[in-house]
């Protein structure tokens, strides 16, 4: 299990999702007019944690394959769609070896799952994703910019969770390279430190990650600045677009991306 995994399995708990949750309807719901998803559409959730986006797709209809690094995510969002008949095809892995089999209509990276090992492993991830989304379909990609982090470089977060700990974050981006380096600690009742680690990410200014995608294959359509998509106060939803080839072949499960 990579490093990462067990940075995720251990932030998670009450601090991940708690305030993403009561948003994800309305972010699938906006992505599902905008990627023109039907009932049947195939949707790969790439980097999908602990999978709330790819229940919502599949409550919604939608044929769901669901990658993450983490053993425990995978577990849960396997025990989920068990739970409530959804079928969701799921994959324990790197996301930049492993693909769906056969063509989705849409690929959706969300909430910040690029950086993590850098710019050659998030071209190859969005280069996976060209690869296994059919010609017409989209792609989803919702990060923070560089420009909008950059507003506040140095950052402390510190929440309570559970019932008795409290979770520190100490976030430092470098504006020049974009390396963003956070220290996280959990304390018990008593403040003793429980656990504690260290993540870096790389963020990307705006045009940077536009230009990641089109090297990767894909067509930039529009993003979340420029028409009203919610997502994260922080973020930005990037869409794409797989252009047609010559084939000229439509796919019958969905409408494609909806300008
Ligand atoms: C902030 S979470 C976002 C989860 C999910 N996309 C969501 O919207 O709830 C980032 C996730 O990306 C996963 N991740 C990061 N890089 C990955 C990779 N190369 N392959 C598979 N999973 C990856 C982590 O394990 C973590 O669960």
């Amino acid at each position: 299990m990579p490093d990462d995994a067990t940075f995720w399995e251990t932030f998670s708990g009450e601090m991940y999702g708690g305030s993403r949750i009561p948003r994800i309807p309305d972010i699938i719901g906006a992505l599902w007019q905008t990627c023109g998803l039907q009932v049947g559409s195939k949707v790969a959730d790439v980097c999908c944690g602990r999978g709330y986006s790819s229940v919502e797709l599949a409550l919604r209809g939608a044929d769901v394959w669901a990658v993450d690094f983490s053993k425990e995510f995978i577990a849960k969002l396997d025990h989920a769609s068990k739970a409530l008949g959804l079928g969701i095809v799921t994959r324990e892995g790197n996301a930049e070896e492993i693909q769906p089999e056969g063509s989705v209509c849409a690929t959706m990276i969300l909430w910040n799952s690029l950086g993590y090992n850098g710019p050659k492993a998030d071209l190859k991830i969005l280069a996976n994703a060209r690869a296994s989304t059919h010609a017409g379909g989209s792609l989803v990609v919702e990060l923070a910019t560089l420009e909008e982090l950059s507003k506040e470089h140095h950052k402390v977060t510190e929440r309570s969770i559970g019932e008795s700990h409290t979770f520190r974050r100490i976030r430092n981006l470098d504006t020049q390279t974009g390396i963003l380096s956070a220290n996280w600690e959990i304390f018990g009742e008593n403040g003793a430190p429980i656990r504690s680690g260290h993540f870096s990410q790389t963020v990307y200014p705006k045009a940077e990650i536009v230009r990641m995608m089109s090297a990767a294959g894909w067509s930039y359509v529009t993003d979340s600045d420029r028409v009203p998509l919610p997502c994260e106060p922080t973020g930005i939803l990037f869409i794409g677009v797989a252009e047609s080839d010559s084939s000229g072949e439509s796919c019958t499960k969905c409408r494609g991306v909806i300008p």
